[in-house]
């Protein structure tokens, strides 16, 4: 099955890439390659593995604006409802990585001041 290259972009420039499948996680496959991706509940109820899809690469590359959001429903579905985020959330690229399976090539910022923008989930 085809694999999708998710590349982590950490606050300090740093990026690790990796291939999931899609019927893997962004998490499993990150700590399987020991990237210490942070998690916690690993079931949608939190939000410490959150990250952001900041680009998503496409056949015809339609580069988004800085800073202009991108839909995570573009590279990420999910295996159980992500009931930490809201729907104005997902829609802003926000993304649960211990639930979520990618659909396209893509780039998702991670780090603290990625979960400080989200804040806290009613359900963690
Ligand atoms: S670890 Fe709790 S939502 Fe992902």
């Amino acid at each position: 099955m085809t694999s999708y290259d998710v590349t982590l972009e950490w606050p300090d420039g740093r990026t690790d890439s990796v291939a999931v499948d899609p019927r893997e996680t962004v998490l499993d496959v990150a700590l399987r390659e020991g990237i210490r991706l942070p998690a916690d509940c690993r079931k949608g109820t939190c939000t410490t593995c959150v990250g952001r899809v900041v680009a998503v690469e496409e056949d015809a590359p339609d580069e988004p604006e800085a800073n202009e959001p991108v839909d995570a429903a573009e590279a990420f579905d999910y295996r159980r409802q992500p009931r930490a985020l809201t729907a104005a959330e997902r829609a802003d690229g926000y993304v649960l990585l211990c639930i979520a399976v990618p659909r396209a090539d893509c780039r998702v910022a991670v780090g603290p001041m990625i979960r400080a923008e989200v804040g806290d989930s009613p359900w963690g």
